[in-house]
């Protein structure tokens, strides 16, 4: 709220802050205008103009600090998409398949421009963990403070996600972390199809790469693009299944996001049902 309760007022500064505050507390990851900016596009002169809203312009406001122009943190985005989705996921498959390392698939996705998701995000969240583990961990996709921090599962949600496997003994030393998407939609919105489309040939060549003894789908989002199913996460929850992979099908249990059970706790008994279930096929070695 502004000090004269006119929408055109400009702010005081503590005023801003604050809001700005606010914002960041709420979950506001981006400031977008109402049409498309290439920033990179534009020359320095341009630059001012472009930044400023339709409604910025029309009232023309005077600023209140001259806030510096941050410098890109990305390689520019192209005008247009190089390829279409399919294409883009064709191109993906190919160029995931020919990986041949963990190290060529990181390699490889930090060059890949086939999905847009990476110049809105400021990081690749590629994995975390250790790779020779014999569980792997499929999540959703990084949330803010997984893109700053370039790891998966490091924010409250990973927290969680810690303490869970701490009650079975675990930790990140034993298992390997991906996620569906290595970069943060904007805003944590849920990822579109074609964003699974050409993002998920590199997570099925990270597990064909990786080949864990087990899997564990944290979440709908998880479960839904490994099993190829729309079968919902609380029917699909604490049931094993399998994950073809390279010719080995190889078990896979879904279980509650962790993310879900910081909002729904009571859930949490079912979780540890999954959890105890996990054990016990962890604890009966290698199916023969
Ligand atoms: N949620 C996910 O699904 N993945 C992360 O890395 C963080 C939160």
């Amino acid at each position: 709220m502004n000090r004269s309760g006119s929408p055109s007022d400009p702010l005081a500064p503590d005023e801003a802050a604050a809001l700005l505050a606010f914002y960041v507390e709420a979950g506001v990851g981006e400031a977008l205008c109402d049409a498309p900016v290439d920033r990179y596009a534009l020359d320095e002169a341009a630059a001012p103009a472009a930044d400023a809203t339709r409604a910025d312009r029309q009232a023309a406001p005077a600023p209140v600090a001259a806030a510096p122009k941050p410098a890109p943190l990305r390689p520019p985005a192209p005008a247009a998409l190089p390829l279409d989705d399919a294409r883009a996921a064709e191109s993906a498959r190919e160029i995931a398949s020919a990986c041949k390392t963990l190290d060529e698939l990181r390699a490889a996705l930090e060059t890949f421009e086939g999905c847009p998701l990476r110049y809105t995000a400021k990081n690749l969240v590629f994995a975390d963990g250790n790779p020779q583990a014999r569980l792997m961990l499929v999540g959703e996709a990084p949330g803010r403070d997984e893109d700053l921090q370039g790891l998966p599962f490091v924010g409250r949600a990973g927290q969680l996600l810690d303490r869970m496997l701490a009650a079975i003994g675990l930790d990140r030393t034993s298992v390997y972390i991906v996620n569906t998407l290595p970069w943060r939609p904007p805003g944590n919105r849920t990822p579109t199809p074609a964003e699974h489309a050409v993002c998920m040939p590199f997570v099925e060549r990270h597990i064909e790469l990786v080949a864990p003894e087990v899997l564990l789908l944290l979440g709908g989002v998880s479960a839904k693009q490994l099993l190829r199913t729309d079968t919902g996460i609380t029917r699909l929850r604490g049931k094993w299944s399998t994950y073809n992979c390279g010719g080995r099908d190889i078990p896979a249990l879904p279980t509650l996001h962790p993310a879900y059970l910081l909002r729904q706790p009571a859930q949490k008994r079912l979780a540890w049902r999954d959890l105890q279930s996990l054990k016990a096929r962890l604890d009966a070695g290698p199916a023969g």
